[in-house]
């Protein structure tokens, strides 16, 4: 049975951790579950009030409090609403909900004009994530419009699929101003609800489409250089697993698409990232009429 807790202590740290989740921090260090069967008020006063002397290690024994308060607690509500629905549709349509009409950074008084929450497929075995909406994306509502997702379009067709088939969003939801890269904490702000997108769409593989994608996802501060060339293991941080069909994906980085019109010479480099990925996904090129 697991001990009763003071309503008082409950109420405190459910609130404590609500804050916590609001900030994107989901995961808790659990103890050994043997030491989690002690309970609070059984635990000797002398324990409760013993501080540690200097230099002295904590053991495991000294925080049995905290081991009950997490083992009781924290599973219910790590859980996200989403997870609760097993069609990705209705799944992916509580997120937006839960979006609302965002006010969570500055960029909602920036001059966005709507929510741009992601496209595609929901049960799409490849997902691109891009930095964040520029204009057309912003009229549109849509990922990946304008110049940049013509481009992305005709690498998605080059890797013999269509944009219908992979599933597309950003690391943040409204358009920065003048096309300004996203601040790390906007980044930090958005990307939580961008994480449970993943874990509902569950796909194969990821691409991250250029530095503030990969950083973001990855929580890396490399060079697209040192970043690209090779697949990350991959899962959604924050989103506490309730599917054992799913154990998070690769994860592979290559240019962005405004950056390749920019610089067309680094298409071959970008075809390179997207050829380990068609491996991976078993995909080969269309065969050309030509
Ligand atoms: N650039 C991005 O990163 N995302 C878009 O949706 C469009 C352009």
């Amino acid at each position: 049975m697991p001990p009763t807790l003071d309503p008082e202590l409950r109420r405190a740290l459910v609130a404590r951790i609500r804050y916590y989740n609001e900030m994107g921090i989901y995961d808790f260090y659990r103890r050994p579950p043997s030491l989690a069967s002690v309970a609070l008020e059984q635990a000797p006063a002398d324990f409760l009030e013993q501080t540690l002397d200097p230099g002295e290690e904590m053991s495991p024994r000294k925080s049995t409090a905290t081991a009950v308060v997490e083992e009781t607690i924290l599973e219910p509500i790590s859980l996200k609403p989403e997870q609760s629905v097993s069609d990705p549709v209705k799944a992916l349509k509580i997120i937006r909900e839960d979006l609302g009409d965002c006010t969570r950074c500055v960029l909602h008084k920036q001059g966005r004009k709507q929510i741009v929450f992601g496209v595609g497929n929901p049960e799409a075995e490849l997902m691109f994530v891009g930095e964040g909406p520029g204009a057309d994306e912003d009229e549109k509502g849509e990922p990946f419009v304008g110049r940049a997702g013509q481009l992305l379009n005709n690498m998605i067709k080059a890797m013999g699929i269509q944009r219908e088939d992979v599933y597309i969003a950003n690391i943040v939801k409204c358009r920065p101003p003048g096309n300004r890269q996203p601040e790390r904490d906007e980044c930090a702000t958005c990307s939580p609800f961008l994480m449970r997108q993943i874990a509902v769409v569950r796909p194969k593989v990821i691409v991250a489409l250029g530095a503030t994608a990969a950083k973001t996802l990855l929580a890396m501060n490399s060079s697209m250089m040192q970043l690209r060339g090779r697949f990350y293991d991959f899962k959604p941080s924050g989103v506490r697993s309730n599917d054992s069909t799913w154990d998070g994906c690769k994860l592979a980085v290559t240019y962005h698409p405004a950056f390749l019109l920019r610089d067309p010479r680094q298409k071959g480099e970008a075809w390179k990232d997207l050829q380990m990925v068609m491996k991976e996904l078993g995909l080969k090129p269309p065969k050309s009429n030509t």
